[in-house]
């Protein structure tokens, strides 16, 4: 068996604590625990999308990594947008969407659309394209959708969307993961 781990200069045994246990989340969480939960979420390795649609006829998008696949038959898709988004209204039932699935490169056009408000599409090469979002290039794979349904999900909103369309391409993806932007 190990020796007790001792400090300096005679100091009582401590236990160190141990890394791995699990992390109890109280009923009340402390910002510290939902900085910690946050972190391990952050372990799941995700893909990068921008989401578009045109909100007045102006063009908007936001950068997500909750987008899932859900059903194939009706094809629906998913992702979560928190209610303090400035695009979080824009997604009503029947809005057209379009979900572009970042490829490696594009981590300047994910920081880009990760900006709160403002134009996010002035200086970029972008067009109306023909399933009534706007449409960004060099993506990996685009899935042109409608709002389905919203539904509540904490302080985000959950989107399901119905694909129309898609597109994909050969081009390696954009990962996410810990906090970073990774490639293959
Ligand atoms: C890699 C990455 C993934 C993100 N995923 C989401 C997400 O799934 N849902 C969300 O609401 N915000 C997500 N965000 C944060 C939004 O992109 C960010 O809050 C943005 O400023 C919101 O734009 P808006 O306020 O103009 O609507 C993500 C940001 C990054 C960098």
């Amino acid at each position: 068996m190990d020796a007790p781990f001792r400090g300096g200069n005679g100091v009582p045994a401590i236990t160190p604590p141990d890394a791995h246990a699990p992390r109890v989340l109280p009923a009340v969480p402390a910002p510290e625990d939902l900085r910690a939960l946050r972190s391990a979420l952050g372990a799941f390795a995700t893909g990068v999308t921008v989401i578009t649609a045109f909100e007045d006829r102006l063009p908007v998008g936001i950068t997500v990594n909750s987008f899932a696949s859900v059903s194939l038959d009706p094809p629906l898709v998913l992702w979560s947008v928190a209610n303090t988004a400035t695009c979080a209204e824009v997604f009503r039932v029947g809005t057209a969407f379009c979900v572009h699935v970042l490829a490696a490169g594009q981590d300047g056009l994910a920081m880009n659309f990760a900006r709160s408000g403002g134009d996010k599409f002035g200086g970029l090469s972008w067009e109306h394209g023909d399933w009534g979002a706007p449409l960004l290039p060099g993506c990996t794979a685009e899935f042109h959708c409608e709002v389905d349904a919203r539904y509540p999900g904490g302080d985000h909103t959950i989107i399901l969307g119905k694909v129309l369309a898609h597109v994909v391409r050969e081009t390696p993806p954009l990962l996410f993961h810990r906090g970073h932007f990774r490639e293959f």
